[in-house]
């Protein structure tokens, strides 16, 4: 396979064009197949990837990790506790020192103010491709695959309704990364998207600029609102997920006033039954099970989360088969 983007950095698809886009998802589809078949894919044999984790994973970290085998190489897991950076050594001199050792550097780091600023300044000094495996505002192996499964359910995406909806967790106050790169990526491909929250859990102004901009350059729109039933209302596609209210709020606190008096913020079947008859769930989990969703909605014939789990190891491979061959 020739690797068409080698040597680039992958930390937002807003800088990646749709047609490079769709090229990843055709290699996505091909690596699916070919997992499901059995036939070998030793596209990066002898290759090395070093993956930096800050924070925890489930889906990522195993991704990455089975990914790169199935290719023909190898990815070494750094949790950051145990680097160096523990002790203060910088962005440069780990992305100078790790891309001498190998053939990508891939990283989480997710921390309000500071993840994707680390990950910019290793892609300043690192001479192989940097992989944003989550940061403070994009998640874009997490968009790749929303956007593979959505078109497997639904090829044609055109004015397909997606909402992308807060809902109440608890369990950690959670980076604004996914719904940021939803609402990026959505309307690329002419859905029209919906976002809705309640008062206090906005994303960034640009963000909304962004894709409102993406929206009217490719035929879809973006919408906001306050009011959750007019997201479900009709919707083609529902993502209740949770996010924190960094912009407002940089507190690390993960459960205060505000959050409480959206416990209503839920993803219910009587929600559920407001949406299109066919209506998809979605989730790019781990999901807060009782207080974002209801077990028989997530575990209900509208969820297609584990179809979308898996395909972050589709598309984890094809980012990789395409950027770190023949360095
Ligand atoms: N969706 C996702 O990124 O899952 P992990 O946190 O388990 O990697």
């Amino acid at each position: 396979m020739e690797p068409l983007f080698k040597g680039r950095h992958f930390i937002t698809l807003q800088e990646w064009s749709k047609e490079d886009i769709d090229k990843l998802l055709e290699v996505s589809k091909d690596l699916k197949h070919k997992f499901l078949t059995n036939v070998p894919t030793p596209y990066l044999t002898n290759k090395t990837a070093f993956l930096i984790f800050f924070e925890q994973s489930t889906r990522t970290r195993n991704s990455m990790e089975s990914g790169l085998a199935q290719l023909g190489g190898h990815a070494t897991f750094l949790d950051t506790s145990t680097m160096q950076l523990a002790h203060g050594e910088s962005a440069k001199d780990t992305a100078v020192i790790l891309s001498s050792f190998g053939h990508g550097i891939a990283c989480r780091y997710c921390n309000w103010g500071l993840g994707n600023k680390f990950l910019r300044e290793m892609a300043k000094h690192s001479t192989v491709p940097i992989m944003n495996l989550q940061d403070d505002f994009y998640h874009p192996m997490q968009g790749l695959a929303d956007l593979m499964t959505i078109q497997e359910v639904y090829p044609d995406t055109k004015h397909l309704k997606v909402s992308i909806i807060w809902a109440y967790a608890t369990s950690h106050k959670k980076p604004i990364s996914v719904p940021l790169t939803q609402i990026l990526l959505f309307p690329r491909y002419a859905m029209d998207v919906t976002l809705a929250f309640p008062e206090g859990y906005d994303l960034p102004e640009w963000a909304y600029e962004q894709a409102r901009k993406n929206a009217l350059e490719n035929g879809g729109s973006f919408t906001i609102t306050h009011d959750i039933n007019e997201a479900f209302k009709d919707a083609d596609i529902v993502i209740p997920k949770n996010w924190g209210s960094w912009v407002k709020n940089q507190s690390t606190a993960v459960v205060d006033d505000l959050l409480q008096s959206y416990k209503g913020w839920k993803c219910t079947e009587e929600m559920m039954a407001l949406a299109s008859p066919n209506v998809k769930y979605m989730h790019a989990l781990p999901a807060d099970r009782g207080n974002e969703v209801e077990d028989s909605v997530i575990d209900g014939p509208h969820s297609i989360v584990y179809q979308e789990a898996e395909n972050r190891l589709h598309t984890a491979k094809a980012v990789m088969a395409m950027t770190m061959g023949n360095k």
